[in-house]
């Protein structure tokens, strides 16, 4: 029993996409748009610190951002049954530090080294329900900072949601297929954990507080018994599907989840 810090699906806004979903108000689902865009590396003289190196950081923008990307996915839209995806390095050689690091570091003039871990991912991917998606994630962006989000399309509607207007989410169904209004809605004490935060809607939550909702979840996770949250095992298939990620753009074909 566990709790894994996917904390993004713990935005009252998220809540209440996954329920607009849930309730078939959208219609069937057809597609999404998950995007990850950031631009912590892209200072060409950021630091080669244990974020780019295989043996100490792992992946690198797959496991940081696309880990949360596929949460979200899978949150929103249930299993992925296939995939296939591109990496890209676009930045391969950065400067050794010369001391400890901590953050971003940059370092100019160290000894140069090679960058082992991908930049940038984009992803095709197939749900099981028959739904499609494009996942898109970039540690190496210029002009973006947590520019994090989806676009949820079905037969009926849509849903849009930007981390950096948390407490918003856009939101457009009813009848009229064509020329539909999408209208932005703020969410309230009615969506996920925001009434445990604010008495009355459009009232900003930060990011912090979404770290609140994970500690909490994760010490009624020891004192209950049961998880709450995220779970270990949905870290298990965010993990798989990344694998599956690093092993389509290797062999440049589709790889199924089974
Ligand atoms: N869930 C999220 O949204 C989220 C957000 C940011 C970072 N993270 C994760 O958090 C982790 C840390 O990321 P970060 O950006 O804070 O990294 P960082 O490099 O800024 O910080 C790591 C810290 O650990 C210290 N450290 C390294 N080795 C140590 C050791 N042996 N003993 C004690 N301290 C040691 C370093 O001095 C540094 O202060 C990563 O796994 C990252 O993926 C998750």
């Amino acid at each position: 029993r566990g709790t894994v810090g996917f904390n993004y699906r713990n935005a009252p806004a998220v809540a209440y996409a996954r329920e607009l979903i849930a309730s078939g108000e959208l219609g069937t689902v057809t597609h999404v748009r998950v995007r990850l865009f950031s631009d912590y590396a892209a200072h060409p003289d950021s630091a080669l610190t244990w974020r780019y190196e295989r043996a100490r950081g792992g992946g690198g923008v797959l496991g940081d951002l696309a880990s949360h990307g596929v949460d979200l996915a899978r949150f929103l839209l249930g299993d992925i049954e296939s995939l296939a995806a591109d990496t890209a390095v676009f930045i391969p050689e950065r400067a050794r530090p010369t001391g400890a690091t901590a953050g971003h570091t940059l370092a100019t003039g160290g000894e140069l080294g090679p960058v082992e871990n991908e930049d940038y991912v984009n992803c095709l991917l197939r749900f099981a329900s028959g739904a499609r998606g494009v996942l898109e994630a970039s540690r190496v962006s210029v002009g973006e900072q947590n520019n994090y989000g989806f676009e949820v399309h079905g037969t009926k509607g849509a849903v849009f949601w930007d981390y950096r207007r948390m407490g918003e989410l856009g939101v457009g169904h009813g009848t009229s297929y064509q020329d539909q209004p999408v209208s932005t809605v703020f969410v309230g004490p009615g969506h996920g954990e925001y009434g445990a935060f604010q008495p009355g809607a459009a009232n900003a939550m930060g990011y912090d507080d979404l770290k609140v909702i994970e500690a909490r979840n994760f010490l009624r996770s020891v004192t209950e018994g049961t998880s709450y949250g995220p779970t270990l095992e949905d870290a298990v298939h965010s993990a798989t599907a990344l694998d599956a990620m690093s092993r389509s753009a290797a062999q440049r074909t589709w790889v199924s989840l089974g």
